[in-house]
């Protein structure tokens, strides 16, 4: 599938992450070559202003093979997507992992390049994003310390990527 994107300024949104995120999911893509570019599926994250820039938050669990690669990108893409018509390939790329698979070709999606980043072809709307700063969350900085028992029972906690907005590319 060849689909056709128009380049927009972040400004111009009026996709509302809330529920893009949380009902319909997107596929954070990672890897600094075709060879190397791996899709997660994720339902947290966020956008908004840091520093004046438009960016973008995902958090990863150490776990993840998408954390390795992590360690030697520096950018990654949000891809959101029809969810009823890619339901099944966010599945596959939420519950198989990259270090079995090669999940581009179990899916049949395809790669994107966008300048050094990469994102899929098939998605409606890409984020490509400069990461600018992460860290890990710390167990003693929760004022809720119920949210760790719920969500961090192997005290597996999530790092986070804070990262520039470079690219929007819409599908027309
Ligand atoms: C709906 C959904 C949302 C998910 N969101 C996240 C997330 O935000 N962060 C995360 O670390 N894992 C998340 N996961 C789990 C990963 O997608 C899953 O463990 C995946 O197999 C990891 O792939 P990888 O090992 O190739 O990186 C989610 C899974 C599903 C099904």
């Amino acid at each position: 599938m060849n689909r056709h994107f128009n380049e927009i300024s972040p400004f111009e949104l009026n996709y509302n992450f809330f529920n893009g995120l949380s009902n319909d999911w997107a596929l954070l893509c990672t890897g600094n070559s075709e060879k190397q570019a791996n899709i997660m599926t994720i339902s947290w994250g966020g956008t908004g202003i840091l520093w004046n820039k438009p960016v973008a938050i995902c958090y990863v669990r150490p776990q993840r093979f998408t954390f390795e690669i992590l360690k030697e990108c520096n950018n990654f893409t949000i891809n959101f997507f029809d969810h009823n018509k890619y339901k099944n390939e966010l599945s596959i790329c939420g519950t198989k992992s990259g270090r079995d698979i090669n999940k581009f070709e179990k899916t049949g999606l395809n790669l994107k390049k966008i300048g050094n980043n990469i994102g899929v072809q098939e998605a409606k709307l890409i984020l490509s994003c400069k990461i600018l700063y992460s860290d890990f969350l710390k167990e003693e900085n929760f004022l809720e310390k119920k949210i760790v028992e719920e969500f961090y029972p192997t005290k597996d906690l999530h790092k986070f990527f804070i990262a520039e907005i470079t690219n929007v590319l819409q599908a027309s």
